[in-house]
């Protein structure tokens, strides 16, 4: 590892072991490798489809027989993922009590499967389905099943209304207890990390600029440069997995001291 990135290792080690306020903020990038495309990388998702906006969602069947199409071809990967190093390391941070939370934009319910606790899925999650009128909840497995089986629209089989998974489309409300929360969370912690996003997708990329500007160090780990990284405290270009993983081994050897 060269020097410079070993010095910035050791920074961000230092900060993590000094705070109990952090907050990690999450991006498609901390999955990548875990096997789940992210959106904005050469061969992601945006360069295959474009999104498909709630208000067409709702109205026009040609779009959301589009959804279902995407989502047929994206899902499998999400069903056969583990968590990462990147997420096991979170859920050690918090263990450790170093991660008030962790943020996420990701859809994937990957963090809480590595054991990460507080967790605020601000885009929602992919994982849960169910009906927008009488709030049935459907399998992931069996909304696969019924596309593969050729249906091009799912709708209720109890009501007749229409289905969507439980992520925010382009156009939706975000949760916004959720937001509240994670805003909260923002203004009040020390220490910011942005993993794994590109940091373009407002208003979620505005919690970066909020804690930084409420005195938070800001730190972005990513593997392609963001906006915001003039504005870090530090910003490390590379993978997550390898970079979590060197941070707890140096907070680990500092215990052992
Ligand atoms: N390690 C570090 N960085 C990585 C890795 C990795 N293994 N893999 C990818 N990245 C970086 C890429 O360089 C990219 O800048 O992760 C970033 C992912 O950016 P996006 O694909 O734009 O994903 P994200 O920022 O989460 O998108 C935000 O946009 O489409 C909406 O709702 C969707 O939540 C999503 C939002």
């Amino acid at each position: 590892m060269n020097a410079i990135l070993d010095e910035h290792i050791r920074t961000l080690a230092a900060w993590l072991k000094e705070t109990t306020r952090g907050v990690a903020f999450s991006g498609a990038g901390i999955s990548t490798e875990s096997g789940i495309p992210d959106f904005r990388s050469p061969g992601g998702v945006w360069s295959r489809h474009q999104p498909v906006m709630y208000q067409d969602f709702l109205t026009d069947p040609a779009e959301r027989r589009r959804y279902w199409q995407i989502r047929k071809e994206s899902i499998p990967s999400f069903l056969s993922a583990e968590p990462n190093a990147g997420h096991l390391a979170l859920a050690k941070l918090e263990d450790q009590g170093h991660l008030a939370a962790v943020v996420t934009q990701n859809i994937d319910e990957l963090h809480q499967r590595a054991g990460s606790r507080r967790v605020l899925e601000v885009h929602g999650t992919a994982m849960k389905v169910h009906c927008l009128e009488c709030d049935k909840r459907f399998p992931c497995e069996a909304i696969q099943d019924r596309l593969e089986a050729g249906e091009e629209d799912i709708c209720c089989d109890d009501c007749g209304g229409i289905v969507k998974s439980m992520t925010v489309s382009f156009g939706q409300q975000l949760p916004a207890a959720v937001w509240m929360e994670s805003e909260q969370l923002c203004r009040q912690c020390d220490l910011f990390m942005a993993l794994g996003s590109s940091l373009v997708v407002y208003p979620a990329a505005g919690l970066p600029e909020t804690a930084k500007r409420r005195g938070a160090k800001l730190v972005i780990v990513n593997r392609d440069s963001t906006p915001l990284d003039d504005l870090a405290d530090l910003v490390i270009h590379g993978s997550i997995g390898e970079t979590l993983s060197a941070v707890l081994k140096v907070m680990g050897q500092a215990d052992s001291r």
